[in-house]
């Protein structure tokens, strides 16, 4: 069998005598080869932002140091170890939960960079680290002569909007849009509740592309703000003065503050209030973390019925209620004036009391048609259409993680782009959960969809994953990739991803002959070149 290797693929550019790590030889030869990309075939250059966004995520941005900790499946404690002894940026990047997700508004190595330089006050940004991340943030902040605040200030988002920052593209700046609907996309049956969401953006004065995500402020569900005003027995019309403003109780409860999790500074100030030597010292340990998990603020509040923090008190130790971000699931050349959404709601169980993820639950149960929400758009760091439409794409999009790519099928109908696409879309039940199935199916008959190839994880039968049907179709992925293919991925952050792309490498060894540290390599090419493409949450 002859083997011929697509010069995307090239030869490692670096002799193996080179004085790198591994991990640093196996990422700069893919950043040569993406940048030498010999021909060239299919490799769009990058937009100014892919640029430096690609630098910004890179281990070679900073230093050379490889950081081998920018990888969402490893746990903090890894991470840190894997930093020890870098500078200070380095170790807050460490800390961080290396998704480069956008929550914060930076990538994980500028909100560091921004940490550092005191450009950025506030510890408390990282969503997906959540209070692990905020607490080593505090920490190596006290290496900082002026240490930043370890909470954000209850900034209610968009009244200090700084001057010169243009609203509706950040969460310091939002703009108003109007809620118009909700329709679920999953049968009754299901296990799942997802929602297609769809946003007036007519007076909100934003434009977005394809690949960009949408950020929303939500409400505190009103029953749980409801039982937190009885707890502390006081009407939620109350006005309680803090942080330099005086609202309603219930104003605080439901727009400003978060109510889950209970922050460490809500322990705290339960053991300042505790006579008892035995609560003080169980509430200290609780505010460091240890035993704190599963406690909302109500929880933690009906934990200790006896402690009665001031109400004032209680407000300054609660953490301000984040906006989130959704991968938007529509084209502005399909939807002029609109944006829709594609959500999964969050709900769960601790002890007798359901849980509400806060704004899955608020756009899927609680706007109402009409109501006005503060909203940005949330450019993406790298996450698009190719420039040229004859290029081929590869979309993988398990579960919600079908968002970004039915706006790029929209986009590649308006635009009649010529290139082939091939979508591979997988979730539990293709009775219940196959979401924009006639879609889909129009998309194919109109040639913007070129194949479709779907994974039920919980039908009968084995388990079935997008990966595994990408190993299946493994010949003509690596044809597609040959023939200049850009790969997306979307969805799940914490295995999926990771599983993809060494389902990806295994074709390369599998139809390429390539050994394993070749296709890594290869893929750590098309990374560097924009040609493999990752919105993972
Ligand atoms: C760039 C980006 C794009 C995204 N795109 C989408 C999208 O297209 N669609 C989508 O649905 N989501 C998307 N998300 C995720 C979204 O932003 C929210 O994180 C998600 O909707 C949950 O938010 P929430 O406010 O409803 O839940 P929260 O109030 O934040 O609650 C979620 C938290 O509850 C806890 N929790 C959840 N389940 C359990 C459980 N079973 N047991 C114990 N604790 C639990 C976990 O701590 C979890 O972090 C995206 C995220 C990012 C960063
Ligand atoms: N508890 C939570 O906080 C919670 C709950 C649900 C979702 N989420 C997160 O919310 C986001 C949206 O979830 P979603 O509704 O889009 O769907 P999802 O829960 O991510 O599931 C979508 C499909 O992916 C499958 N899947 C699970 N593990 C996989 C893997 N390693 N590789 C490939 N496919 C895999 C699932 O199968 P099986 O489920 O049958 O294994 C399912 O068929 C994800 O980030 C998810 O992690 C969080």
């Amino acid at each position: 069998m002859s083997i011929t290797m697509p010069t995307a693929f090239a030869a490692p550019v670096l002799p193996d005598s080179a004085p790198f790590s591994p991990e640093q030889r196996s990422w700069l030869n893919g950043f040569f080869a993406g940048l030498l990309s010999l021909d060239g075939a299919g490799v769009a250059a990058l937009t100014p932002a892919e640029g430096a966004s690609l630098l910004q995520g890179s281990p070679a941005a900073e230093e050379d140091d490889g950081a081998p900790w920018h990888d969402q499946t490893l746990p903090i404690a890894e991470r840190m170890t894997l930093a020890e002894g870098k500078p200070l940026p380095r170790r807050m990047m460490a800390a961080m939960a290396q998704q480069d997700c956008g929550q914060c508004g930076y990538v994980c190595e500028t909100y560091a960079k921004a940490l550092a330089d005191g450009a950025e006050k506030r510890l408390n940004l990282c969503a997906p680290g959540g209070k692990d991340t905020n607490r080593m943030l505090k920490k190596l902040a006290e290496e900082l002569g002026d240490a930043p605040a370890a909470t954000a200030p209850a900034v209610l988002a968009g009244a200090e909007a700084p001057a010169e920052e243009p609203r509706g593209y950040s969460r310091d700046a939002p703009a108003p849009a109007v809620f118009l609907s909700r329709r679920r996309l999953n049968a009754e049956s299901s296990a799942k509740e997802t929602h297609h969401i769809e946003f007036d953006l007519s007076r909100a004065g934003v434009s977005y592309e394809p690949g960009d995500a949408f950020g929303i402020y939500p409400n505190n569900p009103v029953a749980l703000v409801k039982s937190i005003g009885r707890h502390l027995g006081i009407p939620l019309s109350e006005p309680i003065s803090a942080e330099g403003q005086t609202r309603s109780l219930g104003d605080w409860l439901t727009h400003v503050k978060a109510l889950s999790p209970a922050p460490d500074a809500l322990f705290a100030l339960l053991a300042l209030e505790a006579a008892d030597a035995g609560e003080k010292a169980r509430l200290s340990r609780m505010a460091e973390g240890e035993g704190a998990d599963g406690y909302d603020v109500l929880a933690a509040l009906l934990a200790f019925p006896h402690l009665a923090p001031s109400p004032y008190r209680l407000i300054e130790a609660l953490d301000p209620l984040a906006p989130r971000l959704y991968s938007i699931s529509s084209s502005p050349r399909a939807n002029p004036g609109r944006v829709s959404l594609t959500v999964d709601v969050v709900r769960y169980q601790v002890d007798e009391r359901v849980r509400f993820g806060v704004a899955s639950t608020f756009l899927g149960a609680r706007v109402r048609e009409g109501d006005p929400v503060r909203i940005y758009i949330q450019k993406a760091h790298a996450f698009g259409l190719p420039k040229d439409p004859a290029t081929p794409i590869i979309m993988v999009g398990p579960g919600t993680g079908i968002a970004p790519f039915r706006a790029f099928l929209q986009d590649r109908l308006v635009t009649r782009a010529k290139g082939d696409a091939w979508l591979f879309f997988g979730h539990q039940r293709e009775a219940s959960d196959f979401f924009y199935r006639e879609e889909l199916e129009e998309f194919q008959a109109k040639g913007a969809l070129t194949r479709l190839s779907t994974a039920w994880s919980r039908d009968a039968g084995p388990k079935t994953y997008v990966q595994d049907r990408m190993r299946e179709q493994g010949a003509d992925l690596a044809d597609w990739l040959d023939r200049g293919a850009h790969v997306y991925i979307c969805g799940d952050a914490s295995r999926m991803a990771k599983d993809v792309e060494t389902a990806l490498a295994d074709i390369l060894v599998d139809h390429r002959g390539q050994d394993e540290a070749s296709a890594r390599a290869a893929i750590a090419a098309l990374k560097a070149s924009g040609r493999y493409q990752a919105d993972v949450y």
